[in-house]
């Protein structure tokens, strides 16, 4: 092409008509040199629609060879899906944050298998772990598995544990405080960075597994509803205290309590991390205070705000609180871990418990507490009892 094309510069006062005008004489001559050059390439079949460059300061440089093919870095979707690892340099305000994003085409452009994410809430050392190892073998491609222990804790679990490299940053945890809720929502806010995974458990180092993977993760990825306990002032459970609402915004209808324990689906997660009000609410008023238990009061009562219709209002991890100790749960021994204990752990309440809107006979999938002696006899009774091992 000759230089009789060079787009000419448009003053803005020479107005928009004169712009337009050179435009179209410009395109058509490039349809029409376009069209003669048909004939010469005639594999050449798609008419370019050319369109003018913007005017180049500098004169016409001699052609130089085209540079070799860089590699340049690209954006790509696998490598933001499954995160390598679990440690991260983020805060707590950046991770929620991140953890918040949600897609919202609810197709995937990949095959996605949904995991259950398995949150470990503890202070150091697994003592169950080997059950646990027992209840994950054969499963990889179905679990994901996050643990939460107080920041001194320097241990690790060896090399070919599936616990191995799983302890996320963490930070000191009390009892009953919004201490134990913010390593929860840390939990969770992780596991969703994995967008993977698509049901959240809680458990706690003197959890056990009642039932085996491939019967848990059926339970869990046909449910309709999150379990989360929960109940309110009506529902005549003597550990209720009212304590709380009365001093706080949160009115007592919407006030709940229930075990810390829980089991939920993604969308429930993700209103968790996001939740600000209401955890600020409680981190200000309650700190110093133990009666606040926020630990069991928080989810519920948040769900209740949200008014969370799909719940199924109780826990799935079974305690003994007809014996408690104290202001926990009765803690069982070796000597109590027979056969029969564990049949009836998982028989327990089960004509009470509903599933999708049906009873099926199962209320529980976990159970708490088991102290670190009770490894070997379950370990010998898994097989036989809870199907695996
Ligand atoms: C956090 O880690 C990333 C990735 O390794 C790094 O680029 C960044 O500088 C780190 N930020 C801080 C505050 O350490
Ligand atoms: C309670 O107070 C907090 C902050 O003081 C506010 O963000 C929240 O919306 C209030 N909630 C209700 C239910 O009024
Ligand atoms: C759980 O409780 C909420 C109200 O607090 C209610 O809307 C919901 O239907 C209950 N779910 C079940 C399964 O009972
Ligand atoms: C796992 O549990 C289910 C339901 O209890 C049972 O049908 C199945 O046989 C068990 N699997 C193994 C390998 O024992």
């Amino acid at each position: 092409m000759k230089d009789t094309n060079k787009p000419t510069r448009v003053s803005r006062s020479g107005g928009k008509l004169l712009y337009v005008v050179h435009m179209l004489l410009f395109l058509s001559l490039g349809f029409v040199l376009g069209m003669a050059s048909i004939d010469k390439f005639p594999y050449f079949n798609i008419i370019p629609f050319v369109v003018p460059s913007l005017p180049s300061p500098k004169p016409s440089a001699p052609p130089t060879p085209p540079p070799p093919p860089t590699q340049k870095p690209q954006m790509g979707l696998m490598s933001f899906l499954p995160p390598s690892g679990v440690i991260h340099n983020m805060t707590d305000e950046e991770l929620f944050w991140r953890a918040s994003m949600a897609p919202k085409l609810r197709g995937t452009p990949y095959h996605r298998v949904p995991k259950i994410a398995f949150l470990f809430l503890v202070r150091g050392d697994l003592p169950l772990r080997p059950l646990w190892e027992k209840f994950f073998a054969g499963h990889q491609e179905l679990y994901t598995i996050y643990v939460h222990a107080d920041p001194s804790y320097t241990g690790s679990p060896p090399e070919d544990s599936v616990f191995y490299g799983r302890m996320i940053p963490s930070q000191k945890t009390k009892w009953g405080d919004v201490s134990l809720v913010e390593a929860e929502r840390r939990l969770l806010a992780s596991a969703l960075l994995d967008h993977g995974n698509e049901r959240f458990v809680l458990l706690s180092e003197a959890c056990i597994p009642v039932r085996n993977f491939t019967a848990v993760h059926a339970f869990l990825a046909g449910s309709a509803t999150s379990f989360v306990d929960s109940y309110g002032d009506g529902d005549c459970r003597a550990r209720y205290d009212r304590y709380f609402a009365e001093r706080t915004n949160i009115t007592i209808e919407h006030w709940r309590k229930g075990a810390q324990w829980f089991e939920m689906d993604r969308a429930l997660a993700l209103e968790v991390v996001a939740d600000e009000p209401y955890i600020r609410m409680l981190r200000g008023f309650c700190a110093g205070r133990w009666r606040c238990l926020t630990d069991e009061h928080y989810l519920p009562t948040l769900l209740s705000l949200l008014g969370w219709a799909r719940n199924a209002n109780r826990t799935l991890t079974y305690a003994d609180w007809k014996r408690p100790q104290g202001m926990h749960p009765h803690t069982h021994e070796a000597a109590e871990v027979t056969e029969e204990l564990v049949r009836r752990i998982r028989e327990d309440a089960g004509d009470r418990c509903f599933y999708n809107g049906a009873r099926n006979g199962i209320c529980n999938l976990f159970a708490r507490k088991f102290a670190p002696d009770t490894l070997e006899p379950l370990l010998r009774l898994a097989p036989k009892v809870m199907g695996f091992g």
